[in-house]
């Protein structure tokens, strides 16, 4: 039977594991002043071709929300499309960690949020000047909530204005490997040469037990980081566990191997899926989130055979598909098999 409920229903890669293991014996000193946590963060910035400042996590709304306070003050605006995670997913922890900032959300295709809308309600809520909140951060997620890439122009349009207005760019990238993996973009091109302050870059999802990084480009604006963090709860005392998974998700590109595996398993499950009849898309579906229109009544029915996946709550009768670097082809053949036949009955 498939699992598409969520890639975060995936186990953890064999080699992260071992490389948790490998260091686990000895002593190490704690709270991210050891060795193998200074060199992920140069890790990063050959990743990502410059230098930056990069803070582990265990949480991606940890990362988001560490890294949009850094940049946000209570009395700041985050703007970003209305499927966000921070908007919807996140309960009030965006609000909790930069001390009651307000959010503002805009629609646009795909999860991406719409330029002139942005414009206008930045322009609006920032209006009555001391009165009003002050728009802050620009947020967009990539991969974005309904599974679309953002090409490098894209972005370069959104931190145009933000840039424009004092503001920063900020990327969600709990996906980021999917956006990256099969693309010929870099993630130097998805990021800070396309304007982007920090992107939160996730691991856990693709192959890590719990490990994100907060990659801040905008380093002179990243001082007070750490102290968010801290104050967060999320500096780890045992901090090298964190390194260490993120050191073996690094380690030969694993983590655009496991991406690059988990887009492939979406990829093919969708191309099957486009030959059924009656079966939708809802968005562009370009990685390994698929967003699927079905009826009610086959979406029970596959439940019934064992398959696992979710109703996306805020688009009627769209159905949520997510592969994953476990994700095996006879799962999708499994799946993709048991709605044609359902299609044909029905
Ligand atoms: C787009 C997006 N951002 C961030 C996250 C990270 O959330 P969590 O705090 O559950 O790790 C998720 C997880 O589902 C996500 O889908």
């Amino acid at each position: 039977m498939a699992n598409f409920g969520s890639d975060n229903a995936s186990g953890v890669h064999p080699k992260i594991i071992e490389a948790m293991a490998l260091s686990a014996s000895g002593m190490a000193p704690a709270y991210g002043v050891d060795e193998l946590t200074k060199s992920v963060e140069q890790r990063l910035a050959s990743l990502f071709e410059t230098d930056v400042t990069a803070l582990l996590v265990g949480t991606g709304t940890a990362a988001n929300c560490i890294g949009l306070a850094t940049f946000c003050s209570p009395f700041g605006g985050i703007f970003a499309h209305a499927e966000s995670h921070i908007a919807n997913d996140e309960s009030t922890a965006p609000e909790l960690y930069t001390g009651g900032a307000r959010q503002f959300t805009v629609g646009g295709d795909d999860a991406k949020p719409n330029l002139e809308e942005l414009v206008q309600k930045i322009d609006v809520s920032g209006a009555r000047g001391v009165h009003s909140v002050e728009p802050a951060v620009i947020a967009i997620s990539n991969l974005t909530e309904l599974g679309a890439r953002f090409s490098p122009d894209e972005i370069a349009a959104y931190s145009e204005l933000a840039k424009s207005l004092g503001m920063k760019l900020f990327i969600d990238g709990a996906r980021f490997a999917n956006a990256v993996a099969g693309e010929s973009d870099s993630p130097a091109d998805l990021t800070w040469r396309a304007g982007v302050d920090a992107l939160s870059f996730g691991a856990t999802k693709n192959g890590a037990m719990a490990a994100e990084a907060i990659v801040f480009f905008n380093k002179s604006a990243a001082v007070n980081a750490e102290r968010i963090r801290k104050r967060g709860g999320h500096l780890w005392s045992k901090h090298r566990f964190l390194a260490a998974q993120f050191d073996a998700f690094l380690d030969d590109d694993l983590w655009l191997a496991n991406a690059r595996h988990a887009n492939q398993m979406g990829q093919s499950l969708k191309s099957q899926l486009q030959a059924i009849p009656g079966i939708e898309f809802a968005s562009v579906s370009e990685a390994n989130e698929l967003f699927v229109r079905m009826p009610k009544p086959q979406a029970e029915a596959l439940w019934e055979c064992g398959h696992a996946f979710y109703e996306w709550p805020s688009l009627e009768g769209t159905y949520r598909l997510v592969t994953s670097f476990t994700t095996e082809q006879a799962e999708v053949d499994a799946f993709c098999a048991d709605l044609r036949a359902l299609a044909t009955d029905g």
